[in-house]
């Protein structure tokens, strides 16, 4: 584990024309936090718009969802989220007694507690089998289990991902799946840079703190002397490509030592951190079009803001 991190730490610091982190390592205990934190700024509207599609639209994904009343259901989450979401299409699909399990599948103990906690005052009827695993290790494990499959992929999770891992990551989950099995797919859309860009850049300075906090981690973690006073956080979106990325800067030409490796850093040198990838349906149906999954239905939000897609396995 902390092997390795320091091996992608000391590989992406080693990079001559653009250095790099990558963005899974923001999730320690502070980074979790400050990440729910950052879900409750004005400025990141993500989680509020979502939280509309399943709060004021959950009809809309049943109807999306064609369900059989006759059939077994397992609602498969992926990253388990607090289940705010969540609760509201659960909450329905009990109400329209459908034969279903809620299985979370998440890498943090943690969080799956938490759900399991909320569902059992939330929804005391439900069945929730927590799995502490990875995605497609969990989804192995039921590939065989006679239910039919409703994964759940939220949050624009899938953002962190560049276009060419993201096709791998569907295709992957397509391989774990029986035809009919049906994906949501939660994805933030594509809009002007004065609406993206605070999202990643509000005013409490939460997100320059969780973006940052790499540098505190790997300094605990990894015995680095990062200055963090030195660095800022540092995000651009470029409308055109629809991406929204976040770069530390070097405020001044310095050195890092970690073990035996000294990683120099220019004068307003960036680190480039994370992408978070905005998508319109262009980009849902070009990463598609290499898997075995297809678009159903689109769900947004009234601002159009965000989009659940209802995709489905041939
Ligand atoms: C959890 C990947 C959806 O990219 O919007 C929030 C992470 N980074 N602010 C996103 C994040 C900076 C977030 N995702």
């Amino acid at each position: 584990m902390l092997e390795q991190f320091k091996k992608e730490v000391i590989e992406g610091l080693s990079k001559i024309t653009q250095k790099t982190l990558p963005s899974k390592y923001f999730y320690d205990k502070k980074g979790d936090g400050l990440f729910v934190k950052i879900t409750r700024l004005p400025e990141y509207y993500l989680t509020r718009a979502e939280m509309e599609i399943f709060q004021e639209k959950t009809s809309e994904i049943m109807a999306a969802l064609e369900l059989d009343n006759g059939k077994k259901y397992s609602v498969v989450e992926l990253g388990a989220g607090d289940g705010s979401k969540t609760v509201h299409l659960l909450r329905e699909l009990i109400k329209r007694n459908y034969d279903f399990e809620y299985l979370p599948v998440d890498i943090s103990s943690n969080a799956l507690d938490g759900i399991k906690n909320f569902l059992s005052t939330e929804l005391p009827t439900l069945v929730v089998k927590p799995s502490h695993n990875e995605y497609f290790k969990a989804l192995e494990n039921l590939k065989q289990d006679g239910t039919i499959k409703i994964i759940l992929f939220l949050g624009s999770n899938i953002g962190n991902l560049m276009d060419d891992q993201a096709t791998e990551f569907i295709y992957q989950l397509g391989s774990s799946l029986y035809k009919g099995d049906k994906i949501i797919l939660g994805v933030d859309l594509k809009k002007a840079k004065e609406i993206i860009l605070p999202a990643y850049d509000d005013n409490q300075g939460i997100t320059a703190e969780f973006n940052l906090n790499l540098l505190d981690r790997i300094n605990k973690e990894l015995g680095s002397d990062f200055i963090r006073a030195n660095f800022i956080h540092a995000p651009v979106y470029d409308e055109e490509e629809g991406i929204a990325k976040s770069y530390i800067k070097s405020l001044v030409k310095q050195s890092v030592i970690l073990e035996n490796h000294e990683f120099n850093f220019e004068k307003d040198e960036l680190i480039h951190t994370e992408v978070s990838r905005k998508y319109d349906d262009q980009v849902v149906k070009q990463i598609l079009s290499r898997t075995d999954i297809t678009w159903e239905h689109k769900i947004t939000d009234d601002n159009n803001l965000f989009a659940d897609y209802i995709l489905q396995r041939n």
